[in-house]
């Protein structure tokens, strides 16, 4: 199918059909501004996204500001330990109640006209009230909740919609790489309190979701940094060991597990005595057999459909802006109960990686607005995502096959499909 062609898709509606077909998509699902609002309402409005951790919360008054969608919300604690999530929007002429990335207070006042929110969102004060007249209640005033919050050990998600599939059905299987990372602390726990870094990308934020489970472009677009940390060359390939698995419902993974179940690791001389108090605080636990494989088996390395990325030793959010624009988020994660030394050590890693003049997320940006830019050409009509279609075995492909990515836009297809069914 042309470019022409896809262009002249039925009026009123989307013919996602032809448009996403196993092996291929039409380029212009990355840059047509009406498929992005599609998605904002299909996908980020209706759908569980991932707003943040109970740990950036941990205690009354502790906020963090977020977006859910496009939307602003504000995630907070109240008085009484519990989590709230509101629209970061006054109720009375709309502005943002709280304009910084974080903090603790225990009111929310608005810079416009100075009404006055606590931390469960009440609306406690405003001047001149009386102008309102006696009827006014200021208890249908309060901030906005959020319909629907839940949280699975500890990370916190949310959507616009009141009714739908609960979290845990959302989560389906990716729900066991969130369990394999938190049982790596001795106490079943992560927190994220290093802060995040915001990169703004002009890029599509589908191209930040298909990035997470592409292990064919690592040896090109890293290769200098894989240089660095001297990685064999036989890791990035096929006969490494590891897979990419579609884990359903847009979920994806690299599983490095049969990999590294087939490898003696060989941790630095100086990372040695960590691992080995690392491996003792999680024997208490699980025993020492659990344990080790638990360690040798290490963090999990996936996606959380629409916008989570658990990259081993950090966490990776995307937020959609606009058709060719996003805000991509990092934070390393650290592991409750283990030695500060050796979070420490994850924080290092996460700096020379992901920080402005780490390895790694500057690489990947520069091709990601590379990709953006291509695609405003409208031929070829397709970008290829058929590496391995045909010797998938139950969802599980080689390291570098386009396995998972398919699998997303199985499922993307889906929910925009269902979505032009509604009136
Ligand atoms: Fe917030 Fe008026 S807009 S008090
Ligand atoms: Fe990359």
């Amino acid at each position: 199918m042309s470019g022409n062609e896809l262009e002249g898709r039925e009026r009123g509606g989307v013919a996602w059909g032809d448009l996403i077909v196993e092996g291929r998509v039409s380029g212009q699902l990355y840059v047509d501004a009406e498929i992005f609002e599609a998605e904002m309402e299909r996908i980020f409005h209706r759908g569980w996204v991932f707003v943040g951790h109970e740990s950036e919360v941990a205690s009354p008054g502790e906020f963090v500001t977020r977006r859910l969608g496009r939307a602003p919300v504000v995630m907070t604690r109240d008085d009484a330990g519990a989590l709230r999530l509101f629209s970061n929007r006054c109720p009375h002429r709309g502005a943002t109640i709280c304009a910084l990335e974080g903090g603790q207070s225990r009111y929310f006042r608005c810079p416009y006209h100075a009404w006055t929110f606590d931390s469960a969102g009440q609306l406690v004060s405003l001047p001149a009230e009386d102008g309102y007249g006696p009827s006014f209640d200021r208890s249908q005033f309060g901030l906005a909740p959020v319909p629907r919050v839940d949280s699975y050990r500890g990370f916190v998600f949310a959507s616009w919609c009141p009714d739908g599939p609960t979290l845990l059905e959302h989560l389906g299987r990716s729900a066991q790489m969130i369990d394999r990372l938190c049982d790596l602390s001795p106490v079943g726990q992560i927190e994220l309190r290093a802060g995040w870094l915001r990169h703004r990308i002009g890029a599509n934020w589908k191209l930040a979701a298909e990035n997470v489970c592409d292990f064919y472009h690592p040896p090109v677009t890293h290769a200098s940094s894989g240089l660095v940390a001297g990685v064999p060359a036989t890791y990035f390939s096929d006969v490494s060991g590891a897979v990419v698995r579609d884990l359903g419902g847009g979920h994806g993974e690299i599983d490095h597990r049969p990999m590294h179940a087939r490898s003696t690791p060989r941790p630095a001389e100086s990372y040695q005595g960590l691992r080995r108090r690392h491996l003792e605080l999680l024997a208490e636990r699980d025993g020492q057999v659990s344990a080790a494989a638990r360690l040798q088996e290490g963090p999990p390395h996936g996606f959380v459909f629409p916008n989570l990325f658990i990259a081993e030793l950090s966490i990776f959010v995307i937020e959609p802006v606009a058709v060719g624009d996003m805000t991509h988020r990092q934070t390393p994660i650290a592991w409750v109960g283990l030695p500060d030394e050796l979070n420490r050590r994850n924080l290092r890693s996460f700096e020379g990686g992901f920080g402005p003049a780490g390895m790694v997320e500057p690489d990947d940006a520069a091709v990601w607005e590379r990709l953006q830019l291509g695609l405003r050409a409208r031929e070829p009509a397709w970008v290829v995502l058929q590496r391995g279609v045909g010797r998938d075995v139950d969802g599980v492909g080689r390291l570098l096959d386009e396995t998972a990515m398919r699998g997303f836009w199985r499922h993307y297809r889906g929910l925009m499909a269902a979505g032009e069914a509604t009136p």
